[in-house]
């Protein structure tokens, strides 16, 4: 395709380099992350995840050897020969990554007889795929694990399997076998042995990765269409990697802080009365909630930006009045747009010329809840302006947040075809390009239009992503299952998609088809009360799943773990405010801290949330007891506040009402008083949950809502702990003005509340 390398210049960090065939790239990003580029659709990078983006100037070293040319950083050594084959090394000069030099082999291909016998009773027929255009090949050398590609089903570590990125819908039980799901986030971290490395190959078409199935000897990613685009992430450690891909296609920032309170949704609550009763049973009950989320029914013939009257006689009031009792309101908001005459989304959209066409130019017409539908163009800027204008309708209702659904983009009467015209900005371009893209661009759309006319941190969840959504949108993981499976899946799926960047994500605790049980429920809240999106959701005709429906004993167990997310609202606050730097998600595999522990490898039942809480949840019916692995250092079991050795198994009891959780010795844990709702209490003591050791943490505290903490209106708190028990506090950043009298320290059994002024304080524990 590229034949031999004939010249090559070197341009402000881009070495050009000319085969004979074409010329190709390796542009340096920075001292770690390079990028290999061909331009064979167009001739520059036309990236959607990679936005606002300023290459960092780093100083590097080009050389023509004999065979290939040799590109050197302070990190990472590139070699690149013939062919535009390509050779990542360390800075000391252990191979990373090469590519694989030999064919593809095919797998297995059917007979025509066969393939119609296995049709016959309703088998998926599927021949080992042909080679595609793009095919990067890379060499295995045996002991690679592979993590991260977004939310695919399945274990956390990839290798031997096979996906496919194309944003699909499908609500059938999703299993192990699905090689597609909602988002594409086409970047994946290979842990090796000694090693770690990253590649994102950003290219929004339908692509496709091999993590090993096909061959023991290499793994692939490919493509058909645009251009060859990856860009390779070398680091000291795996951390390295997702803080070197967030730098790239950006971080979550932080969010409002209600929102990482407890939600409460399902499809349907259908009217007014219903809304008002849910809400009030949270409060009776005691179960803490700050959110309430509208499914379709609120809508008035499932029309976008309308509210049925009927349903809801005075929808601004009925928000009003929830939010004098602490509730916020989040409506779902679908891209598909009822065709009908006379609505004037419909109509502004049809004058403006913002929907999607057939390559004749006619408005391209599908159908989801509403019927027959049409596709608002989010490719085209205008349209994202229309659409983000289209938000204050639901602000000045009282709105809160909104959660973008069916946007991958979902339609009822068969898939879009490929060539229905979508722009990529000014370009004409089709749904085969853009189709990866819709999800991202409408959340993107969804979120300026918050940030412009509401001013607070925008709360926007999708179910279709982009890698680089992470900058506008939460996430949940679409339509989950009330079985044991799913809630399995659920642990790696989310630290999955931590690793991709998508660090603010949940399931539908519960599950949301099928019918959860008393037992299931009671399980799910106990892995979706350290999600970090905490929203329980089900679908219609399931059986109801809020948390009193299933009596005192499963209501008790769930108020429990409400209650304790509650109280780790701050440690969740600051994980969040550390990750809009770091790029580091929240709820963590316990490998990306442990990669040199091959017990971490395949350990799907736990994560870790930030560094000091370790969680095991129970995630199988009828278990009483979980093996536990914890990973090296001293760990404290949570409720007994035993010691346990790391770098062992053991046996954890674990009645119905226990979920496992250990913390780290060293760690000071901040808490919050009990809540009904975020902002119930004015809180101007922290409780500081000590777990003796050596440690040191940073605290951040700002209004919760606002920019401000951009410019620098936020209080960073550091405390510390060292081995003679010597506990201090400090306050390196003072930028809000509220900021906490005195601090609760709790440890080894005591309580002790201490004044803070500001100035260093240090008290002696033991
Ligand atoms: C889709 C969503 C689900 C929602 C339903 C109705 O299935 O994934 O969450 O409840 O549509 O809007």
């Amino acid at each position: 395709m590229f034949g031999r390398i004939t010249d090559y210049k070197v341009n402000n960090q881009i070495v050009e380099i000319k085969f004979e065939k074409r010329s190709g790239q390796v542009e340096i990003i920075n001292e770690s992350i390079v990028n290999i580029f061909a331009a064979l659709e167009t001739q520059e990078h036309r990236s959607k995840a990679i936005e606002n983006f300023q290459k960092k100037q780093v100083s590097y070293h080009v050389e023509r050897e004999e065979d290939c040319i040799v590109i050197t950083t302070s990190k990472v050594t590139v070699k690149v020969y013939d062919e535009f084959k390509v050779d990542f090394y360390d800075k000391d000069g252990k191979v990373l990554c090469k590519d694989y030099r030999g064919r593809r082999q095919r797998g297995i291909v059917l007979t025509e007889e066969d393939a119609e016998l296995m049709a016959g009773e309703g088998h998926e027929v599927e021949d080992a795929p042909e080679d595609y255009s793009i095919q990067i090949l890379k060499e295995l050398e045996g002991d690679e694990a592979f993590y991260a590609l977004g939310d695919k089903t399945g274990f956390l570590n990839k290798r031997n399997y096979v996906y496919e990125m194309w944003n699909t819908d499908n609500p059938a039980p999703q299993v192990d076998s699905f090689k597609a799901l909602y988002k594409s986030i086409p970047f994946f971290i290979t842990l090796k042995k000694d090693s770690v490395y990253g590649i994102f190959f950003d290219n929004t078409y339908r692509s496709y990765f091999d993590m090993g199935k096909e061959s023991s000897k290499y793994y692939y990613f490919g493509c058909d269409n645009g251009n060859l685009d990856y860009y390779f992430i070398a680091g000291d450690k795996m951390t390295d990697i997702v803080t070197g891909y967030t730098y790239l296609t950006g971080t979550v920032p932080v969010p409002q802080l209600w929102t990482l309170g407890h939600h409460q949704s399902r499809w349907g609550y259908k009217s007014e009365k219903e809304v008002r009763q849910i809400a009030k049973k949270f409060r009776d009950n005691d179960i803490p909630c700050d959110t309430i989320h509208l499914d379709i029914d609120y809508m008035d013939e499932f029309k976008v930006f309308t509210w049925n009257k009927e349903r809801y006689e005075d929808p601004k009031k009925m928000i009003g009045d929830l939010k004098k009792d602490g509730f916020k309101i989040v409506t779902i908001i679908d891209p598909g747009v009822k065709l009908q005459e006379g609505y004037h989304i419909y109509d502004e959209g049809v004058e403006k010329g913002c929907f999607a066409t057939t390559p004749e130019g006619e408005i391209y017409v599908n159908a989801v809840w509403p019927g027959d539908s049409v596709y608002p163009d989010f490719g085209k800027p205008e349209v994202r302006s229309w659409w983000a204008n289209n938000q204050r309708y639901l602000l000045d209702m009282g709105v809160r947040g909104v959660w973008n659904d069916m946007n991958e983009p979902a339609s009822f009467r068969g898939e879009l075809p490929q060539d229905v015209v979508f722009y990529d900005e000014e370009l004409r371009a089709t749904h085969s390009k853009m189709h990866n893209v819709y999800g991202h661009l409408m959340s993107k759309a969804t979120y300026e239009g918050l940030k412009e006319n509401d001013k607070k941190r925008p709360f926007v969840i999708t179910r279709a992503c982009y890698s680089g959504s992470q900058k506008y949108s939460t996430a949940w993981t679409g339509d989950n299952h009330s079985i044991w499976a799913h809630l399995q899946m659920a642990i790696p799926q989310l630290c999955n998609l931590g690793l991709s960047g998508m660090s603010y994500v949940g399931t539908d605790v519960g599950g949301f088809g099928s019918d959860t049980t008393p037992e299931l429920l009671a399980r799910w809240v106990q892995v979706g009360c350290f999600s970090p999106l905490f929203r329980n959701h089900s679908c219609m005709g399931t059986i109801r799943q809020e948390p009193w429906q299933f009596g005192e004993e499963i209501m008790n167990i769930y108020r429990k773990y409400v209650q304790l997310r509650y109280e780790l609202l701050p440690y969740f606050y600051d994980l969040f405010f550390k990750g809009e730097t770091t790029g580091l998600p929240v709820m963590r595999p316990l490998i990306l801290h442990y990669e040199k522990d091959q017990n971490l490898r395949d350990r799907n039942d736990e994560f870790l949330l930030g560094e000091n809480i370790l969680v095991a949840p129970v995630v199988n019916q009828g278990d009483t007891q979980k093996l536990i692995y914890l990973p090296e250092g001293l760990w404290i079991d949570y409720w007994t506040k035993e010691e346990k050795k790391g770098g062992s198994y053991y046996v954890k009891e674990a009645p119905l009402d226990v979920c496992p959780i250990y913390i780290k010795a060293g760690s000071i844990i901040p808490n919050y008083p009990k809540q009904s709702y975020v902002g119930d209490k004015e809180i101007d003591t922290l409780i500081l949950d000590i777990y003796l050791g050596e440690g040191k943490y940073k605290h951040y505290q700002d209004d919760g809502e606002s920019f401000d903490y951009k410019d620098g209106k936020y209080n960073e708190y550091l405390f510390t702990i060292n081995s003679e028990g010597i506990f201090t506090a400090e306050l390196p950043n003072k930028g809000y003005e509220k900021e906490y009298k005195g601090f609760v320290l709790k440890y080894n059994n005591t309580e002790k509340y201490v004044e803070f002024n500001g100035d260093k304080l240090t008290v002696k524990l033991v």
